[in-house]
């Protein structure tokens, strides 16, 4: 029997109405578009104003979304997966809701935390389950409703974030399609760079916390830009040598949507053309677990069936990693 690698072979997405602009941010704090634009890339994000609705509606749209793309029967999903760093709720699985709303009443489904580099964590886990064969249609969501940890009088965290949500379905495949190579990594010593202090088991929420504001993220933007830059370059280049993969074999880069000075860089580090670079972050911001399912979603139609995929991606945790992808079809 031929090898099973888990393939890509449907994409959805969804983002909220409601635009905040660099215009409307420079209302709220002391900034500047031109500032927010050089050192970021942002112009405007999405935000998810509806306070009844949380995490769940963004993944339950991009799934929906992908459901009526594809034509997928969602009694057939056997596991739904999502990442996200903002839950519905502190117990009770946001997946477990999504894949009931959705009507995938054959899946079992949980979360899985890793700050931005949740989704390509989460595909991992989703490949691993294909490749043994004991499930044949996983759904992997990157969800995130930014905007519920944000301190919108922070000018240092509120014009980098936005919400958002992206889906894609997993499958075995036998023709050399999916997932190649990955490497994933992590390291604690970025627990202090960026978190949310208050609300977990560590901290829990009293109103003294609320009062101090710890229930919001908070970001050392200098440490964290330093430890992105070499590590989700570090590991792209890795990931190519070892496959012996040049950068004429690549055909795309899909890195998560931080800041365009951090993908440029491992662009550059893997000395990769610009027009093979995918950005969406000028029209989204940073919508963490979401990022790169939303790049894959934006671009769908450009990919060819063949094409080399390298994605990448770092986050809070510290977190990071680059996957080798074939994609498994033309749209
Ligand atoms: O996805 C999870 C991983 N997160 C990331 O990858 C984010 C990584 N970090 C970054 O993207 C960048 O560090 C930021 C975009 C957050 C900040 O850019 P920076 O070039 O590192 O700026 P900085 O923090 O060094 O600040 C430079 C100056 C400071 O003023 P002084 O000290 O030079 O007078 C800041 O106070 O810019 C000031 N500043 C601002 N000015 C206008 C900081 N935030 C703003 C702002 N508008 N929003």
């Amino acid at each position: 029997m031929s090898k099973i690698t888990a393939a890509i072979t449907a994409v959805g997405a969804y983002v909220p109405e409601d635009v905040l602009t660099n215009k409307m941010l420079e209302e709220m704090v002391d900034t500047n578009d031109e500032w927010i634009t050089s050192r970021t890339g942002i112009k405007e994000r999405r935000i998810l104003k509806d306070p009844d609705k949380g995490t769940s509606y963004l993944g339950i749209q991009a799934a929906n979304n992908l459901i009526e793309k594809s034509g997928l029967d969602p009694a057939e999903i056997d596991m739904v997966l999502l990442a996200s760093a903002t839950p519905d709720l502190p117990v009770a699985a946001t997946g477990v809701h999504v894949a009931t709303q959705i009507g995938a009443i054959n899946a079992f489904a949980y979360d899985l935390q890793a700050a931005c580099s949740g989704f390509l964590y989460a595909m991992s886990t989703a490949s691993a389950y294909i490749e043994s064969g004991r499930y044949k249609k996983v759904l992997v969501i990157g969800a995130d409703k930014m905007s519920s940890i944000i301190d919108y009088t922070d000018r240092t965290t509120c014009i980098i974030f936005g919400d958002g949500a992206g889906a894609v379905l997993m499958e075995p495949n036998t023709e050399g399609y999916g997932l190649q190579d990955e490497i994933l990594r992590s390291d604690s010593i970025g627990r202090e760079s960026l978190r949310i202090e208050a609300g977990g088991s560590l901290m829990p929420p009293t109103e003294e916390t609320v009062a101090r504001k710890l229930h919001f993220v908070k970001q050392d933007g200098k440490t964290v830009f330093k430890f992105a830059v070499s590590n989700m370059s570090g590991v792209s280049a890795e990931i190519m040598q070892r496959n012996k993969l040049s950068n004429n074999d690549i055909n795309w880069l899909v890195a998560h949507q931080a800041n365009k000075r951090i993908v440029g860089a491992t662009a550059s580090r893997i000395n990769l053309e610009e027009e093979k670079v995918l950005m969406n972050i000028e029209r989204y911001g940073n919508t963490t677990s979401a990022t790169l399912p939303l790049l894959l979603s934006d671009f769908e139609k450009q990919f060819k069936k063949g094409d080399n995929i390298i994605f990448a991606s770092f986050g809070g945790g510290f977190t990071w990693g680059a996957t080798w992808l074939k994609w498994a079809y033309n749209s």
